[in-house]
């Protein structure tokens, strides 16, 4: 079984590289880590180096479509104890949530706070975890809602926020991961299609560049608010519009579109105004975190019939049109039989940030407080210096008449 794990690894140095300098220092000497991550082969190396650092770990996935039984089979012949299986039912995947919250953690790893939430609730009011690495935008936004309300009971590291991540994880890694996910369900072409995608976010951006590349005609739809990082939907529609793509309203997006694409972290941005809208033969496609962009409930609810074509894809009959929609809504670049997750040396980037992120959560919970807070920048740098260097690339510095110049 090892072998399958060959070509992961080798494919992580930067990880590798991080691992060799815990695995001397076993920096998580007995510490119990939980983690909460799509469990799938990248996550099997970042458990594989929480092991080699002395960590005792338990793992669940953050979402019932995402795991992979031989990550899981593997993860467990490392010693991990393992709380996930692939096609968990809803109703499993909160059992084995409430499993690794019994473990008296030390410190988690989290995709998209479902773990960090139920932390909160009242049943574990008692556990003594000292923090948790949050990975994606939606947990963020979910462990800022806990600070602002005073309830949040440990420090959060936004590992999403880190530039060495949420710069290629979300824009490369789910541009590339999501489009291949719907070339492998679909068996269809992106060239030529009409495409909407929802949010012209961190992902989004990533989406409309590579459909571009493959071809597609690119809608983008936005919207009128500032995100959590200060940056308004205006600018990103004038952005949207400066790298050549049409930026339109959600109503015309959906009558033109071939593919609906939304990764808005929002809820129910493709709803009842939308489908009425659509043409027959549309596929709607999510790369948002939950399941909750496209409306399912309503078309569940309003569908004269469903079918289920595929394990990944699923036709409503609403008002005569067909809609399908693919991987029931849930993460279309993870989800199985066919999402794969982001390229290995994404996730060797963002995987290292997540290690060194709960070393530094580990040997500073003393100091930490309780809020969300930022990756040192120091691990942030380091990770992105050290993936150059693992991949033959050089950079200047500035010499001190330039930085004299600068005023740095
Ligand atoms: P972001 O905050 O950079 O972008 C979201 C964009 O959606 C913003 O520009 C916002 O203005 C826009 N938006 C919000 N509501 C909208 C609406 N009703 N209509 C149109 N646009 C709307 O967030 P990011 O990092 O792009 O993440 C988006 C989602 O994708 C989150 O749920 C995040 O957790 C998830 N994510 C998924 C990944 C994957 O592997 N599929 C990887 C990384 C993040």
């Amino acid at each position: 079984m090892r072998e399958i794990f060959y070509w992961t690894n080798e494919h992580m140095p930067v990880l590798n590289y991080y691992k060799k300098q815990a695995q001397k220092e076993k920096f998580l000497k007995n510490k119990k880590i939980g983690v909460v991550l799509h469990l799938e082969k990248k996550t099997a190396m970042l458990v594989q180096a929480l092991i080699e650092a002395g960590a005792n770990v338990y793992c669940a996935s953050c979402n019932p479509l995402t795991t992979d039984n031989k990550a899981a089979q593997y993860v467990k012949s490392l010693g991990a104890k393992v709380y996930a299986k692939e096609f968990e039912t809803e109703k499993e995947y909160y059992e084995y949530l409430n499993e690794i919250a019994k473990k008296d953690l030390d410190a988690i790893i989290d995709d998209g706070a479902d773990l960090i939430q139920l932390l909160h609730e009242k049943d574990y009011f008692d556990n003594k975890v000292y923090g948790a690495c949050e990975e994606t935008t939606t947990g963020i936004l979910r462990a800022k809602k806990l600070e602002s309300q005073n309830k949040l009971r440990f420090p959060v590291i936004a590992v999403n926020n880190a530039h060495s991540k949420r710069m290629f994880d979300n824009v490369y890694g789910t541009g590339e991961s999501a489009l291949l996910g719907f070339l492998n369900a679909t068996n269809l072409t992106l060239s030529g299609k009409n495409v909407a995608v929802f949010g012209y976010g961190h992902c989004g951006k990533g989406l409309a560049k590579k459909l571009k590349g493959l071809g597609a005609k690119v809608f983008v739809v936005e919207v009128n608010h500032k995100d959590s990082f200060g940056y308004h939907g205006i600018h990103k529609a004038l952005e949207a519009y400066f790298e050549g793509y049409f930026v339109i309203d959600s109503i015309e997006a959906c009558r033109n579109a071939d593919l609906i694409i939304t990764a808005t972290g929002n809820t129910k941005v493709v709803s009842k105004k939308h489908f009425d809208a659509m043409k027959s033969g549309v596929i709607l496609a999510n790369a948002g975190h939950f399941n909750v962009e496209i409306d399912l409930e309503f078309l569940e609810r309003n569908s004269s019939s469903k079918k289920e074509i595929t394990e990944s894809i699923t036709e409503y009959v609403y008002k005569n049109k067909k809609i399908y929609v693919l991987a029931h809504g849930r993460l279309v670049n993870l989800a199985k039989p066919h999402g794969q997750g982001h390229a290995i040396e994404i996730m060797d980037l963002s995987f290292s940030i997540q290690f060194l992120s709960l070393i530094y959560l580990i040997k500073n919970n003393q100091s930490l407080k309780n809020k969300v807070i930022p990756v040192p920048e120091e691990i942030d740098v380091n990770v992105a210096k050290k993936f150059l260097e693992l991949h033959d690339c050089k950079i200047e510095e500035l010499t001190e008449e330039q930085k004299d110049y600068l005023n740095f």
